[in-house]
């Protein structure tokens, strides 16, 4: 057995299904408490100072009174990719925007470029690198998106450096394919035969050999509109790929409302989301996956996360990590910004970065709570409670993460 003892204050939401309304802010709160561990699974838990009995064997680690929470879930990125995109700055501070640069064949493509470039090893050590850094980071749980190879060859290159990264490292990786993520050079103007390209050559493969969980869509301006958005996510329905769609990220064209129509388990961004999209999303109990780092990184508004939690729709709060709009894979920072732009409570914002964004990856069951039977994944901080972690921002605030039960070092 593991024990964690001298728990000052436990935090977690409480379930296996995402949280909305009045529930996103209903955290289990336990003083003094202790989490036994077994196997790599929370065996027991512990309130107001009851301690288990002790073996000789077993391992105990003091807390010294600061606060544990579940581990973290980021339930957004796109962290296999090559190059860097540093050189945009100059553009960016003469006016360019973001939907500008791509449209001028640099942004995803110029990170395209450079993921087509790479070789799958050096890919794999590249990315294993951020899973580090965000393991160290309290995340124990990542979402990990295609969408830099944009042709059989690099998309397949890109999932299976997920599926490594999920066999080989300490973090649980849940693979999205985002194929549709940008119109390739190949396809320029011809974004219908785009989408019946990754239909009906790579989707198949995708599935065949079990290398994604969803499929996701950059339903955008001048991206994908939302009639490919739909045709490809049902497709991939067929293959049982779940959907997620980059929805109203810029402009809301309709991946909000698409979202709720066909059932998609998220959708994402939702800075210029609209009543009626919200309304869809509400509707169609589609978990809202808020990225406010990527609002700060493009200078733009933030997602409406109150108003969101007024409708009843679940939250969760993710990093958006990518070359382009977030070079950031701090979640903390993330958890700040649902505090200082969304206007969340710590409680609301807790659940958004644990138990809804496990929901939002399929893997409510098993991770985003402290609770017997979940996996053994949580965060000592280095804080005595869920203000300070929301409230000191620029600095690493974790004090050991422990995953499946073992301690990361
Ligand atoms: O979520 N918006 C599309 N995809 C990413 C950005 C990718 C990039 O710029 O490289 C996002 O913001
Ligand atoms: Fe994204």
């Amino acid at each position: 057995m593991l024990l964690i003892k001298n728990i000052g204050i436990l935090m977690t939401p409480v379930g296996k299904s995402a949280l909305c309304g009045k529930a996103q802010a209903k955290n289990l709160k336990l003083h003094n408490a202790a989490v036994a561990i077994c196997d790599g699974k929370i065996a027991a838990v512990y309130k107001d100072g009851e301690l288990p009995i002790i073996a000789a064997s077993d391992t105990v680690i003091d807390a010294q009174g600061n606060l544990v929470t579940p581990g973290l879930v980021d339930c957004h990125t796109h962290l296999v990719f090559g190059g860097w995109r540093n050189h945009e700055i100059p553009l960016k501070l003469k006016g360019a925007s973001y939907l500008d640069i791509l449209k001028a064949g640099g942004g995803i493509l110029d990170t395209v470029k450079n993921t087509r470039l790479m070789r799958e090893e050096e890919l794999f050590l590249k990315s294993e690198s951020f899973i580090r850094e965000m393991l160290a980071n309290g995340v124990t749980t990542v979402e990990s998106k295609s969408g830099y190879g944009l042709d059989y060859d690099n998309e397949l290159k890109q999932l299976r450096v997920n599926k490594r990264l999920n066999e080989e490292t300490p973090m649980d990786v849940v693979s999205t394919f985002l194929g549709a993520h940008a119109i390739p050079p190949e396809y320029t103007g011809k974004p219908d035969e785009y989408i019946d390209y990754l239909s009906e050559r790579v989707l198949p493969e995708v599935a065949r050999l079990k290398l994604a969980e969803f499929c996701d869509v950059f339903c955008e301006d001048s991206v994908f509109d939302a009639a490919q958005s739909r045709k490809l996510l049902l497709r991939a329905q067929k293959y049982g790929l779940k959907s997620k769609i980059h929805a109203d990220e810029i402009e809301a064209i309709g991946g909000a409302t698409l979202a709720g129509e066909i059932g998609a388990v998220s959708a994402e961004h939702l800075i210029a989301t609209d009543e009626k999209g919200m309304e869809s999303m509400a509707k169609g109990g589609v978990i809202a996956a808020l990225l406010p780092a990527t609002s700060f990184y493009l200078g733009k508004n933030y997602a409406p996360a109150r108003a969101m939690i007024e409708r009843g729709i679940p939250v969760a709060i993710a990093s958006d990590f990518n070359p382009g709009s977030c070079p950031s894979l701090n979640l903390q920072f993330a958890i700040n910004l649902g505090y200082i732009a969304y206007r969340m409570f710590p409680e609301e914002i807790l659940t958004a970065v644990t138990l809804n964004a496990a929901c939002a990856i399929g893997r409510g069951e098993t991770v985003g709570s402290i609770e017997e039977g979940k996996q053994a994944d949580l965060v000592i901080w280095d804080a005595p409670d869920l203000e300070m972690v929301c409230y000191r921002f620029g600095t690493n605030q974790v004090k050991t993460v422990i995953k499946k039960g073992e301690i990361i070092e």
